[in-house]
């Protein structure tokens, strides 16, 4: 019995070529709902309709997670004659259309897995994608089944005033013994997965918006009591993207009702459910007080991602799950261009493509790369990625870039027209784009099916005589931890070629790479040029160039690509360091002239000015080398901090005291001395030539913003003075009644780099207000602390064992937000061997659990294989 139990189950494979088109359709669902905290009464009524391919006699099969019928009626007539097949609920049927009718009882109190319907605090909310309503009722819960609903809710009206659920309200009515009941009618028929309700006693911000063919919408942010008055930027947001949706790709809003929920307890950032998608509730919530700028742009950016889901997901939907990227690899593109347009493009670009070497390049390097539109998968969940959302994204913009604005949105429009009420797949996107952008995109697709960072090595020659400059590319992908192999890719690159002496170019020139290897002739050169290429990142590859030191210190002065500027100068330092780290005797000087050629340049926004003078991460750092020693990247990374720290003094004074804050503003010129200012901060710190406590301490105490606060205790965090512990603990006191502000002081404790960090883990994770029911407080204390590459990779291997026990113990409550942890350990083959025997260990204690949820068995044994 031991041995069978502990042995792991073989788990299901889904494979992308087995899709088969339901047998059943549902047109009309009722559902009716009787609410408790711990005990809800959901009874169904489907109406069933054979579709024309099934199978004569096929039975119907509806899906159910840890659900069972209380009863089941057919046409009105009970029914014994079910059975439940691995929870699904088999039902034989004869004719072509039925009505179906289900009793379930659920008990939310007890459902930890934040999937299906659960309590957060004393609301009650659901959340159904992918697979989460079939925890609420038996259902065919796939994306190719759409359903008009109607819902009924009834509840006590004291503890539960109000009812939420999708669509428009129709009716509500007082019932007796103190219960009300409100039904809604959504007109839009949509997948399960859309689904939605939420009960509890909650106030709205509330506000209107006109569409551009002047329909009235009202708006709604609920939220608890006490936090109506940090609403206004979210709501602000969502006025914003409806507007943008309708400029830039004549988009409207569909109904007369979009209501906006915050909870505390999700699992993820946010979710589109149909007219009331639900918010992780630092998705929301923010004043200058609690907010950092990063949390401001963030609640813009997942706001408007929600909302655009409306066109890209919602009115066209996905078929099957492994078209995921279909909707939100091109929400991801829709966001990203929406917070583009609202604040400063370079700098977007810049955020954007950091996220994605940090996610996207190391998950396409590991175990668990997959293309952007799966081939297979156990568990769906896991494939929420960075690839399938943010290469996803990256591929949508190569589209673009390959089309042209103009073309792009005519490609866009067919595919809205075209598929508008259909579950759509990659392919027909393409297609769209074919058609209505007029390209063939034939080559192009590959980018759906191949996994793996395609490298692109670029050099380039040069003719004095003829004045002509070949550019000369070639592309190659590894896969599966083998050799890179050419390949075939359609890479869209930009690029121009600057004049030696002044940095001017005549233009920039779309190169298509579309072989494994390609030259390009340009002609007119008298001089030979510095190559800028793949500027604004035009394609998700890794450049390899012969670049020397000089070429990328003088594309770091002059490129007028924001992004290729920036990139230059993280390549002249990852450059450096990595070659420090090796051992290879390397110029440091020509690194610090190049920086002080930034600081010296009057034209630059401050905002740039303070992302183009960061290092280099010491994780990309690590990305970059053969085999990752956390430490010596550690540590020559900081000797060059505070080299800069110190040849810069004087200017960082200035800086530092020239963006001192004056009243709060949300306006880019407040928020980029914010931005300035703290990193000025960092490398007076990294220097030791200032009393780095004191000034931090100074900062923290005078500020009237959370930007502040933070950038001041990020640096004490590091500290050894009196003045961290004195400013955490005021901190705490100060905050601990408002949890996402408490999530911040768990996450700065643990991303220092003093060498107690591990003690201090395992203290928090102790720590009254630690709560593993609460996936925010779980990623507070453990996502922050995986992220601490010299501290989580301690030689000791504590720092894997810590997350091991937590992911072994989380994984009992929540497998989903269990098994997003693993990613951490799976890297285990990047790193020197002692570090890289410890993390395979942590994973194997991880596979040796008996019961592990599908989740995090997936991701284990696909890491350890
Ligand atoms: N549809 C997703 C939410 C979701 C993800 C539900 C995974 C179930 C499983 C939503 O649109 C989304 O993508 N949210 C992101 C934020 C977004 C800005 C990228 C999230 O929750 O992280
Ligand atoms: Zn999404």
């Amino acid at each position: 019995m031991a041995d069978a139990a502990s042995a792991p189950k073989d788990p299901e494979t889904i494979r992308r070529e087995d899709y088969r088109p339901p047998a059943w359709f549902i047109p009309e669902v009722e559902l009716d709902f009787d609410l408790d905290l711990t005990r809800t009464l959901v009874r169904s009524k489907l109406d069933v309709r054979r579709s024309k391919s099934a199978e004569a006699g096929e039975p119907l099969v509806l899906q159910g997670d840890d659900i069972t019928p209380a009863s089941v009626k057919v046409d009105g007539a009970v029914r014994n004659d079910w059975t439940l097949v691995e929870g699904d609920l088999v039902l034989p049927l004869t004719g072509a259309a039925h009505s179906v009718e289900i009793e379930v009882e659920l008990d939310p109190s007890t459902n930890t897995q934040l999937m299906g319907l659960y309590g957060s605090n004393d609301m009650l909310c659901t959340q159904c994608e992918a697979q989460g309503f079939r925890r609420i009722t038996f259902a065919p819960d796939r994306p190719d089944v759409l359903s008009r609903y109607r819902v009924r809710m009834e509840a006590d009206k004291a503890k539960f005033p109000i009812l939420l659920c999708n669509g428009d309200k129709v009716a509500e009515g007082d019932g007796e013994n103190g219960r009300h009941w409100v039904q809604w009618n959504d007109p839009w028929p949509k997948p399960s997965y859309l689904f939605a309700l939420v009960a509890g006693d909650l106030v709205a911000n509330s506000d209107n918006f006109t569409t551009r063919s002047g329909k009235p919408v009202e708006l709604n942010i609920w939220v608890r009591d006490g936090d109506l008055d940090r609403t206004n930027h979210a709501m602000q947001a969502l006025k914003d993207s409806m507007h943008w949706d309708e400029e830039t790709y004549g988009r409207e809003y569909d109904l007369g009702l979009f209501n906006i929920v915050a909870v505390s307890d999700f699992n993820m950032g946010a979710m589109e459910n149909k007219g009331l998608n639900i918010f992780n509730s630092r998705y929301i919530l923010a004043d200058p007080e609690v907010a950092t700028d990063a949390d401001f742009d963030g609640i813009e950016g997942v706001v408007a991602h929600e909302y655009f889901h409306n066109w890209s997901g919602n009115r066209v939907t996905c078929r099957d799950w492994f078209q995921l990227s279909l909707k939100e690899g091109f929400t991801v593109y829709r966001d990203q261009s929406f917070s583009a347009d609202m604040g400063s493009a370079a700098l977007k670009r810049i955020e954007d493509v950091r996220i994605l070497r940090a996610a996207q390049f190391p998950e396409d390097a590991g175990p668990l790369a997959h293309p952007i539109r799966p081939e297979s998968y156990q568990e769906i969940s896991n494939f929420y990625t960075a690839t399938v959302y943010n290469k996803g994204a990256e591929v949508i913009r190569m589209m673009a870039t390959l089309m042209g604005p103009d073309r792009f949105r005519n490609g866009t429009d067919l595919y809205f027209d075209r598929h508008d009420g259909e579950a759509a797949t990659c392919e027909d996107f393409v297609v769209a784009m074919e058609a209505g952008g007029e390209i063939d995109l034939t080559q192009f697709r590959k980018w759906y099916e191949t996994p793996g960072t395609p490298r692109v090595s670029a050099k380039l020659s040069h003719d004095p005589q003829t004045g002509s400059a070949t550019v000369h590319l070639t592309q190659k992908i590894a896969q599966n931890g083998e050799k890179p192999a050419a390949s075939e890719l359609l890479i869209p690159l930009r690029t121009a070629l600057l004049d030696p002496e002044t940095g001017v170019h005549g233009g920039e020139q779309l190169l298509l790479l579309d072989q494994p290897e390609k030259s390009f002739v340009l002609e007119g050169y008298k001089d030979h040029p510095i190559l800028s290429i793949n500027r604004g990142f035009s394609a998700p590859i890794i450049l390899e160039s012969n670049q020397t030191a000089e070429e990328l210190a003088f594309l770091s002065a002059h490129d007028d690509d924001p992004f290729a500027r920036f990139e230059a100068m993280q390549q002249l330092m990852t450059g450096y360091l990595t070659a420090k780290v090796s051992g290879t005797p390397v110029d440091r000087d020509i690194i610090l002239l190049a920086v002080a050629k930034i600081l010296a340049d009057p034209t630059l926004d401050p905002a740039f000015l303070a992302e183009i003078i960061l290092l280099p991460s010491e994780a990309f750092l690590g990305d970059q080398m053969v085999e990752v020693d956390p430490q010596a990247i550690h540590d020559e990374r900081e000797k060059l901090r505070g080299k800069i720290g110190l040849q810069f003094e004087k200017q960082f004074r200035k800086l530092y005291k020239s963006c001192a804050p004056t009243e709060f503003s949300l306006d880019a010129e407040a928020r980029a001395k914010r931005k300035l200012r703290n990193v000025a901060l960092g490398y007076l710190a990294a220097s030791f030539t200032e009393n780095a406590a004191e000034t931090a301490f100074d900062q923290y105490r005078e500020a009237n913003n959370m930007t502040a606060m933070q950038g001041a205790l990020g640096v004490l965090s590091h500290l050894e003075a009196d003045e961290r512990s004195i400013a955490f603990e005021d901190f705490y006191k100060r905050f601990k009644s408002n949890p996402l502000v408490l999530d911040k002081w768990f996450s700065l404790q643990v991303m220092s780099m003093r060498t107690d960090t591990l003690k201090r883990v395992d203290g928090l994770s102790r720590h009254p207000d630690f709560n593993m029911a609460n996936p925010n407080r779980v990623r507070a204390l453990y996502g922050a602390f995986t992220g601490n590459q010299v501290r989580f990779h301690d030689p000791s291997g504590k720092g894997y064992q810590m997350v091991a026990d937590m992911v072994i113990a989380l994984d009992k409550q929540n497998p989903q937000t269990a098994a997003r942890f693993i990613p951490s350990l799976g890297r285990w083959r990047r790193y020197e061997r002692g570090r890289s025997e410890l993390m395979r260990l942590a994973l194997e204690k991880i596979a040796a659990q008996p019961g592990l949820s599908k989740d995090v068995a997936e991701q284990v044994f696909k890491s350890l294989a």
